[in-house]
């Protein structure tokens, strides 16, 4: 018998212990046991982490939409599968069973198929936290069409980059979205990424918030009539193991986003194994993270993990804060959540409101609180532990990235002793190392290092979309035969992982990955920009905030520093959106940089982190004399 689902802490170092010495035995046991499959594999594994090549139940067939609902149809059909929370409180919430789900699946693969999407098509999906987010995730899944879900917080020149990437062939968004007491204009900004997106054939439009919308003939379809139309049944593709299911872009240290690209039956069978083990998820539960779907969080544990288990998922359509900062709360007692999966920056602004918001509110359901993004600080953690899960809910800090698919390093609930700040023990079949600058793996504990995945698990990324040269530089180059994560971290004495954050030319903002480059690239379309590098601080809530230095082509004492604030991340607005605004921006004079014309991040590192006693050396730089000037005139 399999080990689906670990209870206590001696099974689990059992079977990681098994995990680690019979990768190919007890991945082919999970698998085999508690998934659906057209055809069972020739091979579980075969893997190269040179060229590299990863490939997990090698001659497999299945679908994961029958893995998702139809297995649940005959024991689960009248159990909510989606259970959807309106922005507006007033507004009803949704239950949507998994008869239901299966139908509209069914519905809306029936539209795609007629709008002309075949199998191994690629089809965006921008579109606010609402049902049919979910459901045309699902339906491209059904059919074979590989989905590019680009979270509906990215701006019209984002989109279309991402679109044009990936040769999409269809748009699914709505006329517009409700965030707190806003709307935004989605469809909009559809149609100015448009401009730019030739290979588009169709848009189909939700209609979520009525407002008025341009529609062009031929091109723009109200998805509810269509639906209306299209019949309840659709024959599931069958799809091999390889076959990819969704793109997702992610944010690289330089040059445009990276199309990572997850494939049909590993990422399937690790979603679902985390979930159940990570959230200790029982029948009955009600699941909630609230991540967005345009990000792999919700990829993995709104959509594809809970719902590969029949568990009841919950999706927000709105935001912590609206009416007031006790909505997550207000949630959680009227849904019964069990268990519950934020962000830190989310914990920290709440946090910082108060415990007023949490008293009068009923969160006794709560079993398991989650983490997810960046590092979680000590004060963040135990506000979390102490006023959400009153010191009886097990805090699981969870590390991962779009990359990896699912969970890798984290507490197992009620099995793993949590330990604030530590995301603790590798989960089942994974195998870190930590590296040290001259590429050797550093043994033992209390160490610290780069981290990295010494052998393939199932959810791991498979290649970025048309670029497997980059995938190799990018992941497989730094450490000889190792994934090479971005990330650094320490082993304490017994063992147990602690992130320190990336490495790289990343920066996490409120959870989001944000690389410097495409930041820089922007800035430097200003007219009057002549270079810019931006570092990270940190910041309260959000963790890190940017912090932009940036030189302008004439001295620039002529103009108004703050319109050209104002005027750059304007620039950055349009080019990726709000997340990638700069906190603070100083204008200089030049950039300290290395004789041989690299800008020197780690001075300006400091200096915006303000720590000017420790620049280090800087005797060997180009231009020494400009540290002092940015020192003097740094924005504290
Ligand atoms: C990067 C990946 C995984 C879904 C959300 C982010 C950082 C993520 C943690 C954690 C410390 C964390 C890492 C990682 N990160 N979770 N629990 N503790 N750091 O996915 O956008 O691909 O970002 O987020 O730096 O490399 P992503």
């Amino acid at each position: 018998m399999s080990h689906y689902h670990i209870k206590h802490l001696e099974e689990y170092y059992q079977v990681y212990r098994k995990s680690v010495r019979n990768p190919e035995i007890f991945w082919e046991e999970i698998a085999e046991e508690h998934f659906l499959w057209r055809k069972k594999w020739d091979k579980v594994l075969d893997w190269n982490f040179e060229t590299p090549e990863i490939k997990w139940f090698e001659g497999a067939q299945l679908n994961i939409t029958e893995n998702c609902i139809d297995r649940h149809l005959a024991t689960r059909g009248n159990k909510t599968a989606l259970l959807f929370e309106p922005n507006d409180p007033t507004e009803a919430a949704q239950h949507i069973t998994f008869q239901e789900l299966s139908e509209r699946v069914n519905k809306m693969a029936n539209v795609l198929k007629a709008k002309g999407v075949t199998k191994g098509d690629r089809v965006c999906i921008y579109l606010p936290m609402i049902p049919e987010l979910a459901v045309s995730v699902l339906a491209c899944a059904r059919i074979g069409a590989i989905h590019s879900v680009v979270f509906a917080g990215f701006s019209a020149n984002a989109l279309a980059s991402r679109i044009n990437d990936s040769d999409c062939k269809l748009v699914v968004t709505s006329d517009g979205s409700f965030r707190g007491e806003k709307t935004i204009d989605l469809k909009g900004i559809v149609d100015n990424a448009l401009e730019d997106c030739p290979g588009i054939e169709a848009v189909l439009v939700v209609n979520r918030i009525a407002s008025e919308v341009q529609m062009k003939d031929g091109m723009d379809h109200w998805l509810q009539p269509l639906l209306d139309e299209a019949s309840a049944e659709c024959q599931a593709e069958v799809m091999a193991a390889e076959d990819p299911l969704f793109i997702l872009y992610t944010s690289g240290s330089t040059g445009k986003p990276k199309g990572i690209v997850h494939t049909t039956a590993g990422y399937m069978v690790y979603t679902a194994y985390t979930f159940k083990n990570i959230f200790q998820y029982r029948e009955n539960d009600v699941f909630w993270c609230t991540a967005d779907i345009g990000w792999i969080t919700g990829h993995s544990y709104i959509v594809y993990g809970p719902l590969c288990n029949g568990a009841t998922t919950v999706m927000f359509e709105g935001v912590p804060s609206y009416p007031d900062y006790g909505r997550f709360w207000d949630i959680v007692e009227k849904h019964k959540v069990t268990q519950f999966y934020t962000a830190p920056t989310a914990i920290r602004a709440l946090a910082k409101e108060g415990v007023a918001h949490l008293q009068n509110r009923d969160l006794s359901s709560i079993k398991v609180l989650g983490s997810v993004g960046e590092p979680i600080n000590e004060e963040a953690w135990h506000w979390y532990d102490d006023n959400v899960g009153k010191r009886k809910a097990p805090i699981v800090d969870t590390w991962w990235q779009t990359e990896t698919g699912g969970i890798m390093i984290s507490p197992i609930p009620f099995v793993t002793p949590t330990k604030p700040t530590y995301a603790t023990l590798p989960f089942i079949g994974i195998q870190p190392a930590l590296m040290d600058e001259q590429g050797e793996e550093i043994k033992g504990n209390q160490v610290d290092g780069r981290l990295c995945i010494k052998f393939p698990w199932p959810g791991m990324l498979r290649t970025i979309w048309r670029n497997h040269e980059r995938f190799k530089d990018t992941y497989f180059s730094a450490y000889k035969g190792m994934y090479f994560t971005g990330d650094g971290a320490l082993r304490d004495e017994v063992g147990y992982y602690r992130i320190t954050g990336r490495v790289d030319d990343v920066i996490i903002v409120s959870g989001h990955n944000l690389g410097t480059a495409p930041i820089e690239d922007a800035i430097n379309e200003h007219p009057a920009v002549s270079e810019s590098a931006i570092v990270g601080f940190p910041h309260d809530i959000k963790g890190n905030a940017l912090y932009g230095y940036v030189t302008l082509k004439d001295s620039g004492e002529s103009r108004d520093h703050n319109n050209l604030r104002k005027e750059i991340n304007q620039i950055i607005t349009e080019q990726i959106g709000p997340i990638a605004k700069l906190e603070k921006i100083q204008f200089t004079n030049a950039l300290p940089k290395t004789r041989s014309g690299k800008i020197m991040r780690r001075i300006l590192r400091k200096i915006a982190q303000g720590e000017f006693d420790d620049l280090g050396d800087t005797s060997t730089l180009l231009n020494p004399e400009v540290v002092e000037e940015i020192s003097k005139n740094a924005i504290v």
